[in-house]
């Protein structure tokens, strides 16, 4: 039998190159070598502000914006978390193992605090304990993310290790997946790429916006002149470029910007180009799945149906083990 992997995706806003590059490429790329569920992780992104119009706005086109890029739901199962329940039963009992200092030391927990200072609810704080559950749950093998997800999975480990010598064998381990590129920056050139930050290309796009934002995104900050060289290795530019441009391309940039031969106005020009051509097909396969919501409703109709038999099984042998069943 395939080994499972499970990996998840918020609903909350625009998925970005980053995503895509960082986790849903890799999704795709593993698509007929594990038995693979996918899931819009709707109970995590009403940890942050969010208007409850929008979020159901979004959690459908988040489903479709995976069929779009390639995760074909003949080959994996794709499903809402809120549609079923054992994630938030299974999130309550891991709160009564997991000290409140665990969760507290992880660095998403700290960077989101700050960004919500006016919005510092538990839920920021026990995030991580739904993702195990998440994972936990499907006795998932290989969990695939970009690298902010890292600290998570040993969280998530962690958690398995403590509920088994406490109560039994009954949790796997997963494997952390890291694909090739791991983390993506964002458009300032400094933090990865991310929703909240406003820093990011949206994975749909449309190619005149693709440039809009590349135009002034951040590059080489000594080069300040068109005549000046630039060192395409600090720039953020050149690492997009890695992810969009054929050899050929990467090779006449590299060599352009260090010898001032081309300027960062070229350079940006041939990533919009190459941008552009990667999401248009997307682009035009949302288009199809925006007028068959029908087809989308089902796909996640049959995922629910799937992960709700999967997670009853575990959730029984979970109440079993701790004693909840008389
Ligand atoms: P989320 O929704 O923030 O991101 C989804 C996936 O995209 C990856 N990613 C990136 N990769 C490279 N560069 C970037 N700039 C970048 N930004 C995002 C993330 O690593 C992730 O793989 N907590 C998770 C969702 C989640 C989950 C799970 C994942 C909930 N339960 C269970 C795996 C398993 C999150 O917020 O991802």
């Amino acid at each position: 039998m395939a080994e499972r992997v499970f990996s998840g995706i918020q609903p909350s806003g625009v998925i970005h190159i980053g995503n895509y590059i960082g986790a849903i490429k890799n999704w795709v790329s593993i698509i007929d070598s594990y038995d693979c569920i996918f899931c819009v992780v709707d109970y995590h992104a009403i940890t942050v502000g969010y208007t409850p119009s929008e979020l159901r706005e979004r959690i459908l086109e988040t489903a479709k914006t995976l069929i779009a890029s390639g995760i074909d739901p003949d080959k994996c199962t794709i499903f809402v978390q809120s549609r079923v329940p054992e994630h938030t039963e299974l999130t309550w009992i891991l709160n009564a193992v997991t000290p409140v200092s665990d969760l507290e030391r992880m660095t998403q927990y700290k960077d989101k605090k700050l960004q919500n200072m006016d919005n510092i609810n538990t839920g920021l704080l026990t995030y991580p304990i739904l993702m195990a559950s998440d994972i936990l749950l499907y006795k998932t093998n290989a969990v695939p993310v970009g690298d902010d997800q890292a600290q998570h999975l040993e969280f998530t480990r962690e958690m398995a290790r403590r509920f088994n010598s406490r109560f039994g064998d009954t949790f796997l381990e997963p494997k952390t997946l890291l694909g090739e590129a791991t983390r993506i920056k964002g458009l300032d050139g400094n933090t990865k790429m991310s929703k909240s930050l406003n820093n990011y290309i949206a994975l749909m796009e449309e190619k005149e916006d693709i440039w809009k934002k590349l135009k002034v995104a951040v590059t080489d900050p000594a080069r300040k002149r068109r005549t000046d060289p630039g060192n395409p290795y600090i720039c953020n530019i050149f690492s997009l470029h890695r992810m969009f441009s054929s050899e050929e391309e990467l090779g006449f940039v590299e060599k352009g910007c260090k010898t001032a031969e081309i300027g960062c106005i070229e350079c940006k020009q041939i990533l919009a180009k190459n941008i552009n051509d990667t999401v248009s097909p997307l682009r035009d396969k949302m288009r199809e799945l925006d007028r068959n919501t029908d087809y989308v409703m089902d796909v996640l109709e049959e995922g629910r149906k799937t992960c709700s038999r999967l997670a009853g099984a575990t959730m029984e042998e979970v109440r079993e083990k701790i004693g909840v069943i008389y």
